[in-house]
């Protein structure tokens, strides 16, 4: 994989061609399996998780990929084959791990504010890493179940160490008004109460989502660190540091990107802080990063209009496939799957056939003129797209596609309409 597909595997080999997705078609696929298709680089996502294997060489470490990103089973698969553990927030994700190897939930990690006694018994019997415990409440309840179920836990407690960090701001975490964790002042109190059924082993932190800048984080770790110097003083035999997730990716093509450089920064930020605290391994839970740009939307054009002096692109494609123009007005790169024709832009707005303003997937866009059954792609939909999608129109969801070199295979098939009724059938008057 050349260091143009390490940053953007959707390309066209040159002017003339259509886009391919490693050595496969775009356009056959979506003749294949029809759209609106997620297509994903195989390839790709190796060489993203392999960038952060050899900037953390250095130290011991363990990458969790956060599976919430993307959560389809052959993904999780392709991580699990390349020694990667996880960062789950539910017993759902605890379970779709469980499903691809139950070895793994030895590497696994369970994060998330509002954490049930049923999911906490599910990962105490499969034998987590650590659970990253985000309150007092939640200590005293998984002391409890750890007692009940007779599985002694290991814990770290997630602190929030009143970091800014430039983002949106749905997607900001570690600041102290925020709903995540607990006041680094307090965590020192609250280790202390965590009795013998937990072995306090970890400090945990996670700043939010999309941080293009290695400083927070750098700052962030310098506080975990004074933090674990303190609870060793108290006895606690601190042997995991885990610094979250949140490095960002670059979603506007004209922008420069560099992904290698990028983890390079990130690690520069992390390692001395790790080196000079000694006997710890590094967890890290990265998710966007390693699946984001893997990952693409195929859609086809099905009507341009003009309302007034706006044009508009409707798309096969709608908000409940990729939600995150809508939620956080993100930018996603759209292009034509085709071969690129002369200059002559557009500007419309490109629009899926949800009955709400909302469903847009850009807004006054420039492209290429554009016409019905024209196949466009959605790039960097890799992470928070599938995951997040819904039935919402009762509109079924996508079908998935992994993409090895020349072979592409499905991971998820289209719902049928009757899956999205079949729950409900039984409520009908007979
Ligand atoms: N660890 C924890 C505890 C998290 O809450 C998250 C993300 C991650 C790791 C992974 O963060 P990443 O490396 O992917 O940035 N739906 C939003 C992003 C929400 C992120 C939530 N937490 C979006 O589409 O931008």
């Amino acid at each position: 994989m050349d260091d143009n597909q390490l940053t953007r595997p959707f390309v066209a080999p040159d002017k003339k061609s259509a886009l391919a997705c490693e050595d496969v078609s775009l356009e056959g696929l979506a003749r294949r399996y029809g759209t609106p298709l997620y297509v994903y680089s195989a390839g790709h996502m190796a060489a993203r998780l392999e960038l952060f294997e050899s900037a953390f060489s250095v130290v011991p470490h363990l990458v969790c990929y956060a599976v919430k990103a993307n959560s389809t089973l052959a993904i999780l698969e392709l991580f699990v084959r390349r020694g990667a553990g996880f960062d789950v927030v539910s017993g759902g994700e605890m379970e779709r791990v469980l499903a691809v190897d139950r070895w793994a939930a030895a590497r696994t990690v369970f994060s998330g504010i509002g954490k049930t006694a049923a999911e906490m018994d599910l990962a105490l019997r499969a034998g987590i890493l650590q659970f990253n415990v985000e309150s007092e409440g939640e200590l005293e309840l998984l002391a409890e179940r750890a007692a009940k179920v007779k599985k002694r836990a290991r814990i770290a407690l997630r602190v929030n160490p009143d970091v800014f960090a430039e983002t949106h701001p749905y997607i900001s975490t570690g600041m102290r008004e925020h709903k995540f964790g607990i006041d680094i002042r307090r965590a020192r109190a609250v280790y202390r109460k965590a009795g013998k059924w937990l072995e306090a082993s970890g400090v945990s932190v996670h700043i939010g989502s999309q941080i293009q800048s290695a400083e927070p984080f750098g700052a962030a770790a310098e506080r975990v660190a004074k933090l674990v110097a303190e609870l060793r003083r108290d006895g606690h035999a601190i042997r995991y540091v885990d610094a979250g997730g949140g490095l960002g990716i670059e979603y506007h093509a004209e922008k420069a990107f560099d992904a290698e450089a990028q983890v390079a920064r990130y690690a520069a930020a992390l390692i001395p802080v790790v080196r000079k605290l000694g006997g710890v391994t590094l967890l890290l839970e990265p998710g966007r990063f390693l699946v984001a740009q893997a990952g693409a939307i195929l859609t086809r054009v099905l009507y341009v209009k003009k309302n007034g002096t706006r044009n508009f692109v409707i798309v096969d494609a709608a908000m409940n496939d990729l939600i995150r123009p809508a939620l956080y007005q993100a930018h996603h790169e759209i292009v034509p799957v085709g071969p690129r024709r002369g200059k002559r832009t557009m500007v419309a707005d490109v629009v899926g056939p949800v009955c709400e303003t909302g469903d847009f997937f850009a807004r006054d866009r420039g492209l290429p003129p554009v016409k019905p059954g024209e196949l466009l792609a959605i790039l960097d939909a890799g992470a928070y797209g599938m995951s997040l999608a819904s039935n919402y129109n009762s509109r079924p969801r996508a079908a998935e596609v992994l993409v090895e070199g020349k072979r592409a295979r499905v991971i998820r098939p289209r719902e049928k309409l009757e899956d999205l009724l079949v729950l409900e059938r039984d409520a009908l008057r007979k």
